[in-house]
């Protein structure tokens, strides 16, 4: 947990049984980076992980620097440890697929129906476009199925194709109906293959092998649909994994400077300033005075700023922890999430033990 290791000292991994990770959040809050940065830390100390995108939106591509990933299992990244800037030894694979759901379709009834060309004929109809549009659950079912059987897929020696699957998922708002669409599915076609398929897919789903993850911010709107999200994955028993607080800013005050804020320090202020020799060279105390008045006020008002910034904060921290998850601080990186951040933050997730 992200509780208090030092800055060399790392966690024990929380999700040691877990092979399934699905990353959620409300849109904006950094999904897909926050899952591109949990395959990293996955695979850091050796093991293969996959990260699927279902949005479509080609994100994890231009994370890794790469053009528009095709519909198949990439490699993205080769990491280790020390790439983490974290001890140990151990190499490991990120593979990267964005799955593109009309291909997914026909490939779902390929396997069902064994269509082969008949498939491809649907597809000039236009049956593609009405299945994915006029339906959208099938979207979903085809997506929950492609993520569960990459978790399952094993290879000819019989082992696990991949360690661990990490899926970059849609929204908190839309969470539980996706991971819940095949429970209808399952329910509408009473046996058959699709209903094996869709029961299967709950299993997977539903089993401690999966975890739900919610990316959040320090504020209101993302914190109140982390908080929902979480009671609504529980009232579906679906298996809530941690939050992921991203983007967190360092306090710039310490606690009794804001608790300060509230006073009157003007000529404490003032004093300071002066003895900091931000009134310029001279030693007359009107003469710095006089250079330093300007700067009280807009500095009292930063600080007042910064001081409702930090309360806001807390009192959102205090509402995450009632959910009483593991949860992960990851910091703004000013300068945006080039690769070198992103694997920042996928070493700043495997020291807290997300990984
Ligand atoms: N920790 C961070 N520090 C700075 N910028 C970030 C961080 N995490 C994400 N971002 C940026 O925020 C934007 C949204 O992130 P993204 O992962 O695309 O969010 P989502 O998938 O939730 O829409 C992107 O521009 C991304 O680079
Ligand atoms: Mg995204």
């Amino acid at each position: 947990m992200a509780s208090t290791p030092g800055p060399s000292a790392q966690a024990d991994p929380d999700w040691e049984g877990v092979r399934l990770h699905v990353v959620s959040g409300k849109g904006g809050t950094g999904k897909t980076t926050v899952a591109a940065a949990l395959a990293l830390a996955l695979a850091a100390e050796g093991g293969r992980t996959l990260l699927i995108e279902v949005e479509g939106r080609q994100g994890i591509a231009e994370l890794f620097g790469m053009a528009a990933l095709p519909y198949e299992e990439r490699k993205v990244a080769t990491v280790s440890p020390s790439r983490l800037g974290l001890p140990g030894t151990g190499q490991g694979e990120v593979y990267a697929l964005a799955i593109d759901t009309e291909l997914a379709l026909l490939e779902y009834l390929e396997m069902f129906y064994k269509l082969g060309r008949a498939g491809k004929a649907l597809q000039k109809v236009g049956f593609v476009d009405f299945a994915t549009t006029v339906a959208p659950g099938v979207r979903d079912v085809l997506l929950t199925g492609k993520a569960c059987e990459a978790a399952r897929r094993k290879g000819p020696d019989g082992r696990r194709a991949y360690d661990a699957i990490v899926m970059d998922a849609p929204p908190t708002g839309r969470l539980t109906r996706f991971l819940n669409v095949n429970e209808e599915v399952a329910g509408l076609a009473r046996f058959g293959p699709i209903h094996g398929q869709a029961q299967a897919v709950m299993r997977v789903l539903k089993s401690p092998e999966t975890a739900v993850h919610f990316v959040t911010l320090l504020e209101e709107m993302p914190v109140q649909e982390t908080v929902d999200g979480i009671a609504d994955l529980r009232a579906a028993q679906l298996p809530v994994g941690g939050v992921m607080v991203n983007m967190v800013r360092p306090p710039v005050l310490d606690a009794a400077a804001v608790a300060a804020v509230d006073g009157d320090h003007r000529e404490e202020v003032a004093v300071a300033l002066g003895e900091a020799g931000l009134g310029g060279r001279s030693r007359k105390p009107e003469t710095v005075r006089a250079a330093v008045e300007p700067l009280l006020a807009p500095l009292l008002e930063q600080a007042r700023e910064h001081a409702e910034r930090v309360e806001l904060e807390r009192a959102q921290r205090a509402d995450l922890q009632r959910a009483k998850l593991p949860t992960y601080e990851l910091p703004l990186l000013g300068e945006g999430v080039d690769l070198g951040g992103l694997y920042r933050l996928a070493g700043e997730l495997k020291r807290q033990g997300a990984a």
